[in-house]
């Protein structure tokens, strides 16, 4: 299950600052590190994770790609979108598994990857979805602060548990973007 972040809706003043990154397509090699920042989140054993990353990425009828914010020292957050069909809400591109490694939250790295995603996304389709647990409020937040509107609650996705809260689904509309 996903470990959220501490919902502190006004921005903590910076106790350090943190070095430049570059939001990119993730390589083969990534996958580790990828793996270990969830394990880092929501405990567990980073080879699984990695095996389980690289299972879902092969399994998948449909594209899904992965970003990745790499520092000099290695990949400090990674996110993921995917084009899915689901019965009981739309078939279209999602934007999921944003994670960023717990010290370098809060620096604006989880916005970044989230505009990169939104601005590959806009040159293949005129909206994007997102669905977020109705506690993920950081998340949520973030989502908002880019566009995204809420669309329904409720929402059911096959595996995946909305624990101690509901789905919530998102749009954003990038009709008015250039194509
Ligand atoms: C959600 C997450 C990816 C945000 O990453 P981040 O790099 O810290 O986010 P940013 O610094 O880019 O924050 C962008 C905006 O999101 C919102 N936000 C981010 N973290 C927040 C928090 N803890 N509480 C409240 N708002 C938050 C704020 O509006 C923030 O803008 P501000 O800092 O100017 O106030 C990160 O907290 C994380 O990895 N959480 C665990 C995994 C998770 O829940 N992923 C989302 C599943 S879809």
């Amino acid at each position: 299950m996903i470990k959220f972040s501490k919902y502190q809706p006004d921005r903590p003043a910076a106790s350090k600052s943190i070095d430049e990154w570059q939001v990119e397509p993730a390589q083969p090699g990534d996958m580790r590190a990828i793996a270990e920042l969830t394990a880092e989140r929501d405990g567990g054993d980073p080879v699984l994770y990695e095996r389980l990353i690289v299972e879902k990425q092969n399994a998948s009828p449909d594209p899904t790609h992965l970003f990745v914010a790499r520092q000099h020292e290695g990949v400090v957050g990674y996110g993921r979108v995917s084009f899915n069909r689901y019965e009981s809400i739309p078939t279209g591109w999602y934007l999921a598994g944003l994670s960023v490694a717990t010290d370098k939250r809060r620096f604006g790295i989880g916005r970044s990857l989230t505009e990169h995603r939104i601005e590959w996304v806009s040159r293949k389709a005129d909206e994007l979805f997102y669905f977020a647990n109705s506690r993920n409020l950081a998340s949520i937040d973030l989502h908002l602060s880019l566009g995204f509107r809420e669309i329904v609650r409720g929402i059911s996705v096959p595996g995946i548990t909305f624990r101690d809260g509901v789905g919530i689904l998102y749009r954003l509309d990038l009709g008015t973007k250039s194509k």
